[in-house]
């Protein structure tokens, strides 16, 4: 029996959406307010969810607190309260979008898992806007 296993964790995070190779007038053009130069906030929501068969012995897909650990060390501890674009290295070289911090994120957490799980990340930038990344 394949069951998935979620865990919701959140972290607020700075950035600017913008590409060093374009002007200012096209960076406004494209990402409007979310170039400001000064940055801006996010209370970003994420939903882990492991996909996997149960082990016959305990019972389990994973243990959650493994998952739970595995989303402090990769996800909290390396961006709640930080500015994406100037301390997280991922994005050194890469705009953070709410599409880009998924993959980052499912990235990161699927290195931690055995290879015979699965992992979506459900990103919320807003309580209204969200994405999905699956791998
Ligand atoms: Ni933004």
């Amino acid at each position: 029996m394949r069951v998935t296993v979620s865990r919701k964790a959140h972290f607020n995070s700075a950035h600017r959406l913008y590409r060093k190779d374009w002007s200012m007038e096209k960076n406004n053009s494209v990402f409007g307010k979310c170039n400001n130069p000064n940055y801006h906030g996010h209370n970003y929501e994420l939903i882990a969810s492991v996909t996997g068969e149960i082990d016959v012995e305990t019972g389990f897909v994973l243990d959650v607190k493994i998952l739970k650990n595995i989303i402090k060390e990769e996800v909290e501890d390396a961006f709640d309260h930080k500015n994406l674009n100037l301390d997280v290295p991922e994005f050194e070289n890469l705009n953070p979008t709410v599409e880009n911090i998924a993959v980052v994120i499912h990235k990161k957490i699927k290195s931690r898992l055995a290879s015979n799980l699965d992992l979506e990340v459900v990103l919320y930038e807003t309580p209204r806007n969200f994405v999905t990344y699956s791998g």
